[in-house]
């Protein structure tokens, strides 16, 4: 007995790992119930006690290296199997996992696409602005409530000169921007303001201290409130569908007169009421109005040659009327649970 183990011992010794070695087919024949060191451990039962402290030595031993050898066979195995894959050419490139757009992008995006398509341009201002393009120059009162602590962000300065301290602040709408446009550029106009804007909101299923807002502009000679509405009903049918029916109510903006806010017909119940749209059959989905002529006379226009109107919509109200999303605040979360649902939009 103690020839069969040392001749497998040196059989061992002699295997290494390599292509022609299955270390599943080494564990069977040599580690199995019925392999051969389990056949060993029976013959050893039968033989002379006198024996049995030797070749029991030796047959724990062989077990051991067989164990050890096993493993190392194993571990060969993985390691090269990795290697394969990483460098194998001829695996499907299919399926490819891409990411998924924000609602909000995704909205943003097709209202652009929108205002595109019938002429108007993009443009961009800063968040971080004054209360000159926020709110002087939109014919705001130096006494109006908007401009309160309440609302907005405030910035404040480490003041090497004697500026006025309440200067700076976060935009609270992108109608700055169209400030700047119209101090910049000569009539006509025609443009779109998509941007992040701050309030200073509790923060709560229906409100955000930070949101995202498009703001549209359009003057040029004889633009009137008709303009207005018909480009506005352009807008709501294609977003919302062919059967979409707008509504506009009397409001207040400092910037525009007369002012509106406009509903759409509710698309979940289609008119007739739900608790979407409040059982009204509609949806507020934006402000608007003709640009104040207090306005167009601060941006250097000529009220008398050129009128204009304006529109402002949070794009996160359409985000959650066309999605059916029912809390502000997972737009901000980045939960890839509620992020993934999105990803066959687009
Ligand atoms: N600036 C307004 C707001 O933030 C929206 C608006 C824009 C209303 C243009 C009328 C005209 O609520």
């Amino acid at each position: 007995m103690i020839d069969k183990i040392n001749s497998l011992r040196e059989e061992i010794r002699k295997t290494f790992p390599g292509r022609d070695i299955d270390p599943e087919a080494f564990r069977i024949k040599y580690l199995s119930r019925k392999g051969i060191i389990s056949s060993l451990f029976e013959e050893f039962r039968n033989i002379d006690s006198s024996q049995k402290k030797i070749v029991g030595k030796l047959l724990n031993e062989l077990k051991k290296e067989v164990i050890e050898k096993f493993n190392e066979l194993k571990s060969f195995e993985i390691s090269s199997e990795e290697k394969i894959s990483e460098s194998d050419l001829t695996k499907s490139a299919f399926p490819i996992f891409s990411g998924s757009r924000h609602p909000i992008s995704i909205i943003r995006n097709e209202i652009i696409d929108i205002f595109k398509r019938i002429g108007f341009t993009i443009t961009e201002g800063p968040e971080i602005e004054d209360d000159d393009h926020v709110f002087s120059r939109l014919n705001f009162a130096p006494e109006h409530p908007a401009r309160d602590m309440q609302d907005t962000f405030y910035i404040l300065r480490i003041y090497d000169d004697q500026s006025d301290p309440d200067d700076i602040l976060l935009r609270t709408h992108t109608s700055s921007v169209q400030v700047r446009v119209m101090q910049s550029t000569k009539p006509p106009i025609r443009t779109i303001s998509p941007g992040r804007v701050f309030r200073n909101e509790a923060i709560s299923a229906r409100a955000h201290c930070i949101f995202h807002q498009v703001e549209g502009l359009y003057i040029d000679k004889n633009v009137s409130f008709a303009d207005l509405k018909q480009t506005l009903l352009f807008f709501a049918v294609e977003m919302f569908g062919p059967e979409t029916k707008i509504r506009l109510r009397p409001s207040y903006f400092p910037f525009t007169e007369p002012s509106g806010e406009m509903d759409v017909s509710c698309k979940i119940c289609g008119g007739s009421g739900c608790n979407v749209c409040k059982y009204t059959g509609w949806l507020e989905i934006l402000g608007c109005g003709m640009v104040h002529p207090n306005v167009l006379v601060a941006c250097g226009i000529d009220p008398k040659i050129y009128s204009g109107f304006a529109f402002g919509m949070g794009i996160e109200r359409l985000a959650m009327l066309k999605f059916q999303i029912n809390d502000l605040r997972l737009f901000f979360e980045n939960d890839r649970r509620f992020l993934e649902q999105f990803s066959k939009v687009f």
